[in-house]
């Protein structure tokens, strides 16, 4: 199994890191520290997840401890939609850097296409949001540049953007984005957007890689599809590590959520194994095109979105 992900420049990304959103600030803290000390090298974080600081704080810890140094660690975080805006992304960037204790991300992300006026965290009217035909994806990706010119972010890119979102901000982009952090998993495959992803040197980092088990609206249960436990009962694997292990093979870079340590291994010990043709052709079927993400929150009345135009607008 390959174990990272190549940037234009050779840097290389861990391709399995740890997720951090809807960890609760008091666990995230044990879930960092865990996590590093059995061997995770790459968190994913982002302002909106209201936890930062205590991610900061195990990562400072982790270093304090000499498990790791900086330049061992890969970190992640995002631009929240309120801060979109040339001249906002530095500075909500430094906020990141400020309770990450870091000086510099290795990756800095665009959220969302989606603005909101400042200080909103979640919409609830349709005049929480700015229309981006007021602050376009063009003008934010210019602050995304700024960022990296300073040296705060290593590479920048973005998250949730479809192909038609890309396309405009790489049609002025000075600095081409590098990542797109979007849902994957075997019941999502995106194959259309990793193909237009592939043929423009952007990577891609699957959120919610087990299917979102966190979510408890959900009664459709990735882990628990007759597919994955064969396939798993098969190799001796765990249906976790199945689903991610097929979405890596895939040359995707995955991002479980645990605040687990026995969850947080399991996931991290999937690197040692790999899954057969036979295996991959199987899952493939999967592909059933189904969010567990699915957009609807930035649906308000009136508003500028509707959960379909978001994905396909
Ligand atoms: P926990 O934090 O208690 O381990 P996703 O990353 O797709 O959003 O999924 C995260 C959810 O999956 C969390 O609820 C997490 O719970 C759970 N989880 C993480 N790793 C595993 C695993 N190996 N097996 C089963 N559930 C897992």
């Amino acid at each position: 199994m390959m174990t990272t992900l190549k940037f234009r420049n050779n840097d290389e990304m861990p391709i399995l890191g740890l997720g951090t959103f809807r960890s609760e600030p008091n666990e995230v803290y044990n879930a960092v520290l865990s996590a590093i000390k059995i061997g995770y090298r790459h968190i994913d974080c982002a302002a909106a997840y209201g936890n930062e600081k205590e991610v900061g704080n195990a990562i400072a810890e982790a270093i304090k401890q000499d498990l790791v140094t900086r330049e061992d660690l890969w970190v992640t975080s995002k631009l929240w939609n309120s801060s979109h805006g040339e001249e906002n992304v530095v500075p909500a960037l430094n906020q990141t850097l400020e309770d990450l204790q870091l000086d510099y991300l290795d990756l800095y992300l665009v959220h969302w296409p989606v603005a909101l006026k400042k200080g909103t965290e979640m919409p609830e009217k349709a005049s929480d949001f700015i229309p981006l035909s007021e602050v376009p994806l063009t003008n934010t990706w210019k602050g995304m540049e700024a960022a990296l010119e300073q040296g705060l972010a290593k590479h920048i890119g973005v998250s949730n953007f479809n192909e038609n979102q890309l396309k405009a901000i790489m049609a002025t982009a000075a600095h081409q984005p590098e990542m797109n952090q979007v849902e994957m998993h075997p019941f999502l495959q995106q194959e259309a957007l990793k193909s237009f992803c592939v043929q423009n040197d952007i990577l891609l980092t699957a959120y919610a890689p087990l299917g979102s088990l966190g979510d408890e609206n959900t009664t459709l249960r990735l882990l628990e599809n007759d597919t994955i436990i064969n396939i798993a009962d098969s190799r001796s694997m765990s249906p976790a590590q199945v689903a991610l292990a097929y979405t890596m093979q895939r040359g995707i870079a995955v991002i479980p959520k645990s605040i687990n340590e026995a969850r947080l291994l399991q996931n991290l010990e999937t690197l040692n194994h790999t899954l057969t043709e036979e295996d991959i052709a199987l899952l493939r079927d999967l592909d059933k095109g189904h969010r567990f993400i699915d957009g609807k929150f930035w649906e308000v009345e009136n508003g500028p979105y509707t959960a379909d135009s978001i994905w396909n607008a």
